[in-house]
């Protein structure tokens, strides 16, 4: 696509649900990391809030994989939208992506959806923690800050193993020499022998904070970054009495994805197994397809719909992607979300099918 298509008064804003994109360019980041960078064939304005993520549906060695990844660029640059992976040795999708995916490619995508953002939580001051390919969401916040002269006051402070596995490293220094809002704390591991490093080395702790923020207790954190690291953040920060509600992490493979929806299967087999009622059942009807059927308490719309051989796209199994939405015209649902939806979808009638469960007979649109 060239820039003559363009028109920024006529463009279409992006919203939430399946989109086809192209890759339009691929940025080695460092030696592990790359940036993936997206537009849309048709013009489009990618708005999201800072800290959201899109899932990617791909299709791997034949079988279809859904896979989230936190958006790194800012709405400031609305026309693209960027995703940036490190190599994970055993993963699956991050080395196919880095092995397969190339510009000119067209993916379908999801989203963008997630809590984890710097719109919902508005703050004068501001504390970005983040470790490793963790800085993704962050970078995003600090991005769209930065390009829009927020008047919000900024530390960031990043973790990597070395100096060399610093993600952004030029940008970050870039904008930490253009605005005296936005200080800048780099934490390396360790250096190897003749590297030159003056920041600072190890594992952030408390009396790195001290120094780094002295005001940390009254700042709005953003904390993303390999579990252990998240969870020392938090014990840190709890043993220094800081108020929890100021403190928002990307919660991204913290929990087993599956393990929501095998607790409520087992719940709806051990209802059926004792003896249920009719009254007991649930309907759920599928009126675009016309199927419906009975169901047990506990079991989701999404698990009804695969009774019926009917194949709502499914990630996360957890109500983070977003990727199983579905308009439900009839009925109501307990939906135990993880902020996969947005509150305009809600207020529109959509559910996520993964965590819905029927409280009585619903129709679902599919
Ligand atoms: S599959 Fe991710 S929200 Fe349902």
């Amino acid at each position: 696509m060239t820039n003559t298509f363009l028109n920024p008064v006529t463009t279409q804003t992006w919203s939430n649900g399946r989109h086809l994109v192209r890759c339009v360019k691929a940025i080695q980041e460092t030696w592990d990391v790359r940036t993936f960078c997206f537009m849309a064939d048709q013009p489009m304005l990618f708005f999201f809030k800072p800290g959201q993520f899109v899932t990617l549906e791909l299709e791997i060695d034949g079988q279809l994989v859904m896979r989230s990844y936190t958006i790194s660029s800012s709405p400031s640059l609305p026309y693209s939208f960027s995703i940036t992976i490190k190599r994970v040795p055993g993963g699956q999708v991050s080395n196919w992506l880095h092995d397969n995916l190339k510009e000119g490619d067209v993916i379908p995508v999801h989203g963008p959806v997630g809590n984890f953002n710097a719109i919902d939580f508005p703050a004068d001051k501001v504390l970005f923690l983040s470790g490793g390919v963790g800085i993704t969401p962050v970078m995003s916040m600090a991005r769209w800050f930065f390009d829009t002269n927020a008047n919000v006051d900024m530390v960031f402070v990043h973790s990597a193993r070395t100096p060399k596995d610093i993600i952004y490293h030029r940008e970050l220094r870039h904008m930490a020499s253009r605005i005296a809002n936005f200080k800048l704390h780099l934490v390396c591991e360790r250096y190897d022998i003749g590297e030159a490093w003056s920041g600072y080395r190890g594992y952030l702790n408390q009396p790195m904070l001290e120094l780094i923020a002295p005001d940390f207790l009254e700042r709005e954190i953003f904390c993303c970054g390999p579990t252990p690291y998240m969870n020392a953040v938090k014990r840190l920060l709890e043993a220094n009495g800081f108020d929890m509600r100021h403190y928002h992490e990307e919660a991204f493979g913290a929990t087993p994805p599956e393990v929501g929806e095998e607790v409520r299967e087992h719940a709806a087999e051990a209802a059926r197994d004792g003896g249920l009622t009719d009254a007991d059942l649930r309907e759920v009807t599928f009126s675009g397809t016309g199927k419906s059927i009975r169901v047990a308490p506990g079991e989701t719309v999404h698990t009804a719909a695969a009774r019926l051989g009917l194949h709502i796209p499914k990630a996360c199994g957890m109500g983070i992607c977003g990727t199983c939405r579905v308009l439900k015209t009839a009925g109501e649902v307990e939906m135990e979300h993880n902020g996969g939806i947005t509150d305009e979808d809600l207020a529109e009638g959509y559910i996520l099918s993964c965590c819905s469960v029927p409280k009585g007979d619903v129709v679902i649109d599919y």
